[in-house]
């Protein structure tokens, strides 16, 4: 009695199955295992700026200036490359040449000072200048020379992506934004430099010289500071 089809289709697949497993048990059928899929491939994680040792690295015994002839150290840089604030000088005072760090002569001194007024420890901020070598009898840096100095600078401010550049003195504030515009109108008004909010004040010799003007600088620090209180989560 021929069956239903339904219970037809059933045997026949019962059948196959046996078939398959026989041939199988004989070798000759083989179920394809499919090659697992690998995992999907990860990105290199590719870091979007150098390090500073990177920057340091390529900045070598740097021979890109005259300043380089009457040099004893390269002043890098130093800090943290975490900071959320950067300072800014011109360049290398005689004791910085000879320590080959920046700020560590009188005017580093004030700074030191400024710092430990407002509770930040040295090491947490980070402190550079625009050329890393001493200018001659500490004239101010010429053009060729911020040229060739410059592009290293913003490469380490790119890799430590402060939220804060405070720019100390005239020298400072005109090469890292680029304008000619006089300090005394740029101090205490923020500036950006790329999106990092930019602070011009007096530098520390400046304010050695002239001490009555300290509260000025002591005011945009206080802007600073506020400034990050706002935006501490950032
Ligand atoms: N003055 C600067 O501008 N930078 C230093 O590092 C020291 C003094």
């Amino acid at each position: 009695m021929p069956l239903e089809p339904a219970n037809e289709l059933r045997q026949l697949v019962a059948e196959l199955g046996q078939w398959m497993r026989y041939q199988r048990r004989l070798g000759r059928l083989g179920v394809e295992q499919e090659e697992p899929a690998p995992p999907p491939a990860k990105a290199p994680v590719v870091p979007l700026f150098p390090t500073l040792a990177e920057i340091r690295e390529e900045l070598g015994d740097c021979q890109r200036c005259k300043l380089a002839r009457g040099r004893t150290h390269i002043v890098f840089g130093q800090g943290s490359r975490r900071a959320d604030i950067m300072f800014i000088g011109e360049g290398p005072g005689e004791e910085e040449d000879l320590q080959g760090l920046p700020f560590v002569g009188a005017a580093g001194g004030l700074l030191n000072k400024m710092l430990n007024k407002l509770g930040l420890p040295r090491e947490e901020v980070y402190i550079a200048n625009i050329v890393k070598c001493r200018p001659p009898g500490n004239r101010d840096p010429e053009s060729d020379e911020v040229n060739s100095c410059l592009p290293f600078l913003k490469k380490q401010i790119e890799s430590i992506r402060p939220k804060v550049i405070i720019t100390l003195g005239r020298v400072a504030t005109r090469c890292l934004l680029g304008t000619q515009a006089p300090l005394t109108r740029l101090r205490g008004q923020w500036q950006r430099y790329k999106k990092i909010q930019v602070m011009p004040t007096f530098h520390p010799s400046y304010l050695i010289r002239f001490p009555q003007e300290r509260w000025k600088t002591w005011e945009d620090m206080q802007q600073v500071m506020e400034f990050l209180a706002r935006h501490e989560d950032n």
